[in-house]
């Protein structure tokens, strides 16, 4: 199997992580655990972007200096992933002195090869999204992201020759379709690609901007902070010495605001560079607060701690990554939350596992009896089967919503075959005795594999699971693990604890 490189963006400094960032970690997080299991070698970066106006800005009105403040809020964020359980291999920062020489690099060598050159600019400029706009693409005159209305800026300054790498970016995507997905978003860049995309504007004054990174060549002048941000995914495996093996296989997860910069920049930025594409482009929708956007000043942010502590994380996670299909919106509500956690989580999986732990522990003490298959257990054992190979493929395709469907159909499945084989009526005949305990023998086995389908969707789920069924590590880490081997006659389970408690309504 081949090596899989993936990376979140790297987070505006300007704020604490909020859903949004919260809801793309969550998918690398997940994707890291699914393809770690199946033994592919995994490297995930984030990081913080942390140069810039918006940066400076928010320093500014924090009353502090840049550097003291992105300390601050990068670590915020590296704090908030560990609280949240959320793992990577490498974290960026945009002010690493490491990241720094390697933009500076990459600069030298575009200037020297001829595509980055001086010259005079006006254009209207979004300070929000940091980047110039064409009076086509605002709406009524002002910015479609921020609603404000673009500061008019004469400057002179550098650029980059991307429009001499346009031809090159679509013959790539003709080539390589699934280069961006969903497939929607391919076709947008396309026809982005349908008109000239000119050259990109990559300097910044000092006399405007002083947080960012000197440009090698003329030091009156810092970096567009897209320029410098993009690069933190080549210089986190250039620092690491990973360069040579991972890049090749570089997957990107973004939402849709960030699409044009990915899409048309960064892969122009690495041909003038002379390094290979990115292998993939995934593209996520926006969660939206009341059909609009989270803001601060709505004062309806979702900050990920507080739905942990409100809800548990794995609850959180599993409504976020049930709830959205991966490329379209949706819309964040705690009430659909809660319905998601009392619905599947309490009375889908975690009534089926103490039904199962408590006739085990009430009928044998907890100790697992020998199997004696017969057709209604084969068709339970082939749900399982079923369902894995089901989110195997769903996952490849960034499907995270349908990958939980398919397991939710085999615990469905699992629930229906208690009410059918009955093991609670038979209990009650000493002669059906060894039946029961084949039965609850199947349910057990049902409990240790959906322990491993859901470990990368909810790892702490898993590992309670595990434990209530006595299971050790390496058991549950084994995914080909045949159906029927992982319980000795005799092995231990213990007494069930609710794995979800029902929330009545949201806070
Ligand atoms: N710093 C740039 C990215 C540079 S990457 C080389 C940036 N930062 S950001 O903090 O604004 O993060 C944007 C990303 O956060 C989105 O692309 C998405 O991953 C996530 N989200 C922020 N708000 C979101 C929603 N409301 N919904 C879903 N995800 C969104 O852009």
């Amino acid at each position: 199997m081949e090596p899989l490189y993936v990376t979140t963006p790297i987070y505006y400094a300007n704020g604490e992580p909020h859903l949004g960032h919260t809801y793309t970690t969550i998918v690398a997080d997940t994707l890291r655990r699914f393809w770690c299991a199946r033994g592919r070698r995994t490297f995930v970066v984030t990081g913080t972007d942390e140069h810039g106006d918006k940066i400076a800005q928010a320093a500014a009105a924090a009353g502090v200096d840049p550097k003291t403040w992105v300390d601050r809020i990068s670590a915020a964020f590296r704090d908030t992933w560990r609280a949240a359980g959320l793992e990577y291999d490498a974290f960026v920062r945009t002010t690493d002195a490491h990241h720094v020489a390697f933009v500076r690099g990459v600069l030298a060598d575009i200037h020297a090869k001829g595509d980055i050159y001086f010259g005079s600019y006006r254009g209207l400029y979004c300070y929000g999204c940091e980047r110039f706009y064409q009076e086509r693409e605002l709406v009524d005159g002002l910015c479609p992201d921020h609603r404000t209305a673009p500061t008019e800026i004469a400057e002179e300054n550098y650029f980059f020759r991307m429009g001499a790498y346009q031809e090159r970016l679509a013959a790539l995507l003709d080539a390589h379709p699934e280069l961006i997905t969903p497939d929607g978003y391919r076709k947008e860049v396309v026809a982005l690609l349908r008109d000239p995309i000119g050259d990109l504007c990559i300097s910044r004054p000092k006399s405007r901007l002083t947080w960012g990174i000197s440009l090698p060549f003329d030091d009156r002048y810092v970096t567009y902070v897209w320029f410098d941000a993009l690069l933190s995914y080549v210089s986190a495996l250039d620092e690491r010495g990973l360069r040579a093996e991972l890049w090749p296989h570089a997957e990107h997860l973004i939402a849709k605001d960030i699409l044009k910069p990915h899409a048309i920049y960064w892969p122009t930025m690495l041909m003038a560079a002379g390094l290979p594409s990115y292998r993939r482009l995934a593209v996520h929708g926006y969660w939206q607060m009341d059909a609009g956007k989270m803001s601060k000043s709505v004062g309806n942010v979702v900050r990920p701690l507080e739905m942990k502590a409100r809800y548990g994380m794995d609850a959180f996670r599993y409504y976020l990554l049930r709830d959205m299909a991966f490329g379209q919106d949706a819309e964040f509500s705690e009430a659909a939350l809660v319905a998601r956690l009392n619905g599947d989580l309490a009375n889908g999986l975690g009534n089926l596992a103490s039904r199962v732990l408590r006739m085990q522990q009430s009928y044998f003490a907890g100790a697992v009896q020998p199997r004696a298959p017969e057709p209604a257990d084969e068709a339970l054992r082939e749900a399982f089967a079923v369902a894995r190979t089901e989110i195997d493929a769903h996952v490849a395709e960034f499907a995270f919503h349908r990958a939980l469907e398919a397991l939710w159909r085999a615990l469905d499945h699992a629930n229906k075959y208690v009410t059918t084989t009955a093991p609670f009526t038979l209990a009650k005949d000493p002669a059906r005795r060894p039946r029961v305990g084949a039965i609850l023998h199947e349910l057990c086995e049902a409990l240790r594999v959906t322990a491993q389908l859901v470990e990368p969707f909810l790892p702490e789920t898993a590992c309670r699971l595990a434990d209530l069924l006595g299971l050790p590590a390496e058991r549950l880490a084994d995914l080909d693990l045949a159906w029927g081997a992982a319980f000795p006659a005799g092995h231990a389970t213990v007494a069930p604890v609710a794995l979800f408690p029902r929330v009545e309504t949201p806070a």
